[in-house]
This record gives C-alpha cells, structure tokens and sequence, in this order.
C-alpha cells in the first residue's frame, strides 16, 4: 500500500542561498512547515524584504521501506520559485507559487543520510506569472503549505478523474479515469480495482486488467444516491487499488453529485435557478501571510459559508489552499477557481506558464463538487486572442464538465469563455472627475460585453477600492459602505439574466504600496484581517432565512455626535426579520417593515428608520440628552431578538474567544483568538484604543504581538500549536478591564 506522511517537521530554515548548500548541512533555524519566510507586522512594512532567496534543508535518512520503491516529496505549494536538491542533485524545479509538484528522489537515494535542500526564491520574477506588473496583493515567500512523504509501487496511480453522469437521473453514473506513472519505465500489467464508497460502505466495486498508462472505469446504474447541494453536501469516495508486480498502490479521492450550469437565464445548481452571493477572498493573514494549515483555512471557508452566509467565494486571484477547498466540499460552499494573475501579461514564455498554470489548477482540482467555474484569464487583463484561445482550449480539453470564465474590468472585450465575468465597479464612477452619468449600481450586461444578446453572466467585483472602508471609520462612511454593498445586491437579484454577484471582497489584505491606504492594508473587505466583521458583512448574513439564523444589525455606534450635524437616522438594520421596533428611552417606540420601495429585490431589504418614522424634534438635537436605545426584530408578531444600546457607554468586560477549544498539536495549525472591548450592555466600544497584552504558555505560541492595540474596539491573534500536546494558557491584560483567562488544549 503506499505511504503518504506529513514531511513538515525538522526542515532548516535559512537565509539567502549558497551553492554550499546543496551539498553541504547549513546552520539555520529549526522549523515546521508550513513556514513563512519572513513573518510582516500588521501594517506598515517593507514588502520587498521577503523577495529575495532563503533555503530550506531536512535530512532524511534512508528507511527499509524505501527499498523497491519509489519515493519522492509533494509539496503542496511554495512561493515563488522552487528547487529541490537531493544530495547534490537538482530534481525538480517549479515556477508556480499556487501549484503542487513533486521530487522524485528515488534514484538519488543512498543508503545512510540524504540530504533534501530547497531554494526558494520570493523574488517577483517578471517571468513566473503573476508577475511583471503591478499586483495589488502579496506572495509572501516560503514552502507556505503541507509537504507529504510518498512511497508507492514502481508503477503508480499519478491521478484519478472522477466525473458523473445522469447526475440528475434516480440511476446515475461515474466514470473514474485513472492515470499511471511508470517512471522507471516497467512494462504495465495489474489490475485496477475502484470501490465507490458512501463512507465506510461500498456503494458499487469494479475491477479491471490495466495495460497502459491510461484507464478508465465505469459505473452505470448507481440508484439510491443524493445530491450534492449547498444545504446537503452529499460527498462519495472512489477508492482506486493498483496491483502490478511490484504490490498495490493505491489513492481515494472524495467526490459529488451536482450539475453547475451558467445560463442566459442565471446559474442553475441541479436544474435549480440560484442567484450566487458571494465574496472574494485571498489565502492571507496577518504576521505569517500565507503560512495557515488546515484549521485555519477551513475557519474561513465556515466564515464565508456560516457567518457571511455566501453561498459562492471566488479564490481571488490564484488557487487555494486544498484544506479550503476540501472544506468548501464538505460545507457546500461554491468556489469559482482561476489561476494566478493581476492585470499584466508577459511574454510568450510567461504565457505558455499561464497555460501550464490552467491545466495544473485544473488537474489539482477537478474532483472538487464546490468548483463550479475555471478561471482562464489574468485577472482585469486586455484582450490577447491567441493566449486566451490557447487558455481556454486547454480548459475544456482538460476538463470538459465545467464552464470557463475569465475577469475582465474593461468592456467589449472578447468572449472567448463560456462565461462573461465583469468586474462592474460601476457604481462610486459618477463621482469621478468629468463622469457625466448618474449613479447605477450595475450596467446592464450588454453595455458591458458588448454582444448583440445576453450570455452567461457573472459580476465577478464591485466596490472594493471605489469605497475603501476600516471597521473603525465613522458610522456614516459605514452606513454608504453598507448601502453600496445592498445597492449591488439588489441590482443582482432584480436582473434575471445576471448569475449572481461576487464582492470585493471578504477579508482585509495586505497589499504593496501602491495600493491600499499606505499603511500596506487594502481595507476593502467586508471583514477586517482578523475577520472581525464589518456593518457590510450584514448586508451579506442579512440576506439568509431566519430559519437559518436571525439577523439584526443596527447600523450605528449608538451615539448623539458620532455622526455630522448628530443622530443616528437615517439608521438602516441589517436583519431578516419582517418588522423591527426602535425604542429610544422610555417614550418613543417606532416599527417600521424591510424598505421594499429602496430594495425591492432583496430577500431581505434592512429596515430603514428615517424622516418617515420620526418627525425632526423627536430624537432630540445638539444640546439634547442622549438615551438608552432598543431594536427589537419580529418575526410573525412575536419578538425573535433583541439588540440594546447604552446612552452611556462605558468599559465593563474585555470578551476573549477563541474559535476552538482545542488545537491540533501534531500538525502546525493555528486558532483564532479575538478580543472585544465591551460595554455595559455588551456592545463594541469601537474608538477604545487602548493596548491589549497578551501571554500564552504551555503547548502553543502566540501568532502576533505581545502587545497589540484595540481597533475598533477589537484585535485578534492566533494560536499556533508546537507539536506538544496540553494545555495551553492564554491570560488577556488591558489596563481598563479585568484580566482574562483562556484555557484550551492542544491535541
Ligand atoms: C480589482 C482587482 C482586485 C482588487 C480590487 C480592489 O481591480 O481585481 O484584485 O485590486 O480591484 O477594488
């Protein structure tokens, strides 16, 4: 059978790259993948200091098991470029941050040590794409995720394919194409045995004589089996076994029953229209940019899919992270995937890499239900007929089963895809200099593509740099940021040929200077780094069932002069609810319904209290006492939830969360920590910046500061576990409040 092992821990990490260290052990810091190779603060750094080269190292001596075998490393993902070495040699070398690739190590072994060195080089090499231009994010350098020991039979199973057929039919079918390698060219005789299983049970079981390199199994008839949909994520596996001379081989690999359709008509999952909501996202964090394992990307797929309720996230602007994928499956989150790009294309040779890049996005990842749309453009790029034909042709050859798309910003571009996705920043353009039209949230798609009818259409970004927002800006700023998020939304879900709309964007990112508000941060997202919401997120959680989960949120800080001239109306809340009742003190009380007039194709238009619910004198002025406050959501008649608000807000509790109680220990994994300063009634002090001191002992280290400061009345760290197993401390100071105690354990 073969042996897939973890190969992250004991690596030597240094500085810099010397000839020497091919051949020769260096002396560096011991670490644990995945690494960072230069850990950033949160803000305000020199983004050039990780673009440069540093080696990793790791001895691996020789076991039994290596006998007959053949062996090699998987590295899920280095950035920017890699070279492997094994006691001298060069194995393997690959110009793609985003991808997997392999050393083969096998004829290089000895018996005793072997000695693994790495060069990766950070450097933005105008010949790797993305880069070559500007690019409004970072790449932060290292082997940033997983590494994993193979062994397997001389004949191996490189891949499996696994499509369905009559997805939609009671009996449906599977096809699972297998791929040998035969490195050491052996003559190919075994058999192929798939087991489809629904989780320990076997569902169907075939076998087969293989005699080539390619073969392909097929399953017909399959009754009894469900869907994959977003609330029922219904996930199989294929377990495919190789039995040639040399013993078994063998590999799984999960997989669902759904069709993902874009049409003239909208986007239709299983036959069913869906509008997509979704958001954008980049793989980073703050401190260790890329460097997240497996609980932490999982955390953001569950942030998109439970606390923003999105039902799509667009991997903006390159391929993620397969924990977040795997967990997209598993959660019924859709993704839209694209390969890595941002605006520039290079050369030929930097084109045929970008094709390269398409058909190992696709390679990597085919069997994932959640992918329903390739991405086979640069991002925002021109037009270049030849390199998009040649994009696109090596998409579909690649994998037939899902449609292409490919963002463009510009107009008329042309339509070589089977979906046109627009980056519409539309909305926020009236305002520039000589703009002579007037406010529209979404052009119509033909203004945008440009083609005599409609096509499959997708808006793949708005807002973002048009209407840059910090968690901590003033509620008015917040209130159009939240305003520009619903106008979109409502746009999208009025515009029936329209498939659904992608945000820019989830999360806060660290960015070059070139871009962002100087402090290297681009404050676009609808949640800070540490994915502290936003009031946009709501706009987004807002448009969920009540069933799923109740939502009201005020927009307001809830204070007589945060606001200019003062006040808090126009207040819009973010809720699902079908009534909400404003209390201010003990004598105004105001119910007012969603604001279908503004939002009439929302599922869930906020309820706005303005002028038409309060005569001017009502809520006082400049001058007037200002008073507790009460929003109460109905739903039916009957109060479901309750938000209060204190007239004087003063420190009372510093809240100290941690995602999980537990941590994995044997794995480098990380767990997120926020820390809320509190008021009386349990809200956001939001201008409370006061420094917050954090210490952890026993099996974990902190990711962050010592010391941080609240912004926005918050902060975050991580946990990141050592490999010991425990307890794990955590004691939270802050001058105002009373110390807190976190205890969790590592695993
Ligand atoms: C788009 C781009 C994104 C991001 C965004 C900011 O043009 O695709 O990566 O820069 O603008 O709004």
């Amino acid at each position: 059978m073969r042996r897939t092992d973890l190969f992250n821990d004991g690596w030597t990490f240094a500085q810099g790259f010397t000839e020497a260290a091919k051949t020769t052990v260096m002396t560096g810091e011991s670490v644990r993948l995945p690494h960072n190779a230069v850990d950033l603060p949160f803000n305000y750094f020199d983004e050039t200091c990780y673009q440069r080269a540093f080696t990793y190292q790791k001895i691996l001596a020789w076991q039994p098991d290596f006998q007959d075998r053949e062996v090699s490393i998987v590295f899920d993902g280095a950035m920017a470029d890699a070279q492997v070495f094994v006691n001298g040699t060069a194995v393997v070398a690959h110009q793609d941050g985003f991808t997997p690739f392999e050393a083969r190590l096998t004829p290089h072994l000895k018996a005793g040590d072997n000695l693994i060195t790495v060069k990766i080089d950070g450097s933005e090499n105008p010949d790797i794409p993305p880069f070559g231009g500007r690019i409004d994010y970072l790449t932060y350098a290292g082997i940033y995720r997983d590494a994993w020991l193979k062994l397997t039979t001389p004949v191996s199973i490189s891949s499996i394919k696994i499509e369905t057929q009559e997805t939609l039919a009671d009996a449906k079918g599977v096809s699972v194409r297998v791929d040998l390698a035969n490195p050491g060219d052996d003559a190919i005789e075994g058999r192929l045995t798939v087991e489809l299983k629904d989780g320990d049970r076997v569902i169907a079981s075939q076998s087969q004589v293989v005699t080539g390199t390619r073969s392909t199994v097929q399953f017909k008839g399959l009754e009894g089996l469900g869907l994959w949909d977003l609330d029922t994520p219904q996930l199989y596996s294929a377990e495919v076994h190789l039995e040639t001379a040399g013993g078994i081989d063998n590999i799984a690999s999960h997989f669902g029953f759904r069709t993902a359709e874009f049409t003239v008509d909208g986007f239709k999952l299983n036959g069913k229209a869906l509008k997509i909501l979704g958001l954008n996202r980049h793989q980073a964090w703050p401190y260790s940019g890329y460097a997240m394992g497996k609980r932490a990307q999982e955390r953001d797929a569950e942030i998109l899919k439970h606390d923003l309720k999105c039902n799509l996230v667009r991997t903006s602007h390159y391929p993620q992270s397969p924990w977040f994928l795997d967990h997209c499956d598993r959660i019924g989150l859709l993704v839209f995937e694209e390969i890595p790009g941002w605006q520039h294309i290079g050369d030929k040779a930097w084109q045929a890499q970008s094709v390269r890049n398409v058909e190992r996005m696709i390679t990597r990842d085919w069997n994932h239900p959640s992918i329903i749309l390739w991405g086979v453009r640069i991002n925002e790029s021109q037009d270049n007929h030849d390199f998009y034909a040649e994009t696109n042709r090596v998409a579909r050859a690649t994998d037939p089963t899902r449609q292409t798309g490919g963002v463009r910003f510009i107009t008329d571009s042309e339509f070589l895809e089977d979906v046109f996705t627009m980056n519409d920043f539309y909305l926020g353009s009236e305002e520039m200099p000589g703009a002579n039209h007037s406010r529209t949230p979404l052009r119509d798609q033909q203004v945008c593509t440009g083609l005599p009818s409609k096509v499959p259409y997708i808006v793949t970004e708005y807002n973002g740099h048009m209407y840059p927002t910090k968690r901590h800006d003033q509620e008015q700023r917040q209130a159009e940021h939240v305003t520009r998020h619903l106008q979109v939304l409502n746009a999208m879900y009025g515009e029936r040929s329209t498939s659904g709309a992608i945000g820019w964007c989830a999360f806060d990112y660290n960015t070059h200077k070139d871009f962002g508000s100087g402090d290297r941060i681009c404050h676009h997202g609808v949640m800070d780094m540490f994915r502290e919401p936003k009031f946009a997120a709501f706009a987004y959680a807002s448009q969920c069932e009540a069933d799923d989960e109740v939502i009201l949120k005020p927009v307001t800080f809830w204070a007589r002069g945060e606001r200019n001239i003062g006040g808090v109306v126009p207040l819009i809340v973010l809720t699902n609810c079908d009534e909400v009742e404003f209390v201010y003190g003990d004598h105004i009380r105001k119910r007012a319904g969603p604001d279908r007039e503004t939002y009439p194709h929302l599922p869930h238009p906020p309820v706005i209290f303005d002028r038409r619910h309060f005569s001017a004198e009502e809520l006082g002025n400049w001058g007037m006492a200002w008073l507790d406050g009460e929003m109460i959501g109905y739903r039916n008649g009957r109060e479901v939830e309750r938000v209060k608000f204190a007239g004087g807000p003063v420190p009372t509790r510093l809240d100290v969360v941690a995602d999980d109680d537990t941590l994995p220990a044997a794995t480098k994994d990380q767990v997120r920590v926020i820390v809320r300063a509190l008021d009386q009634v349990g809200n956001l002090l939001p201008f409370l910046d006061e420094p917050v001191h954090v210490a952890v002992s026993g099996a974990a280290k902190l990711l962050g500061p010592s010391t941080s400061v609240l912004t926005g009345g918050a902060t975050g760290f991580w946990l990141e576990s050592t490999g010991e197993t425990g307890a794990i401390e955590v004691t939270v100071t802050s001058p105002r409040f009373e110390t807190r105690h976190l205890t969790l354990s590592a695993v």
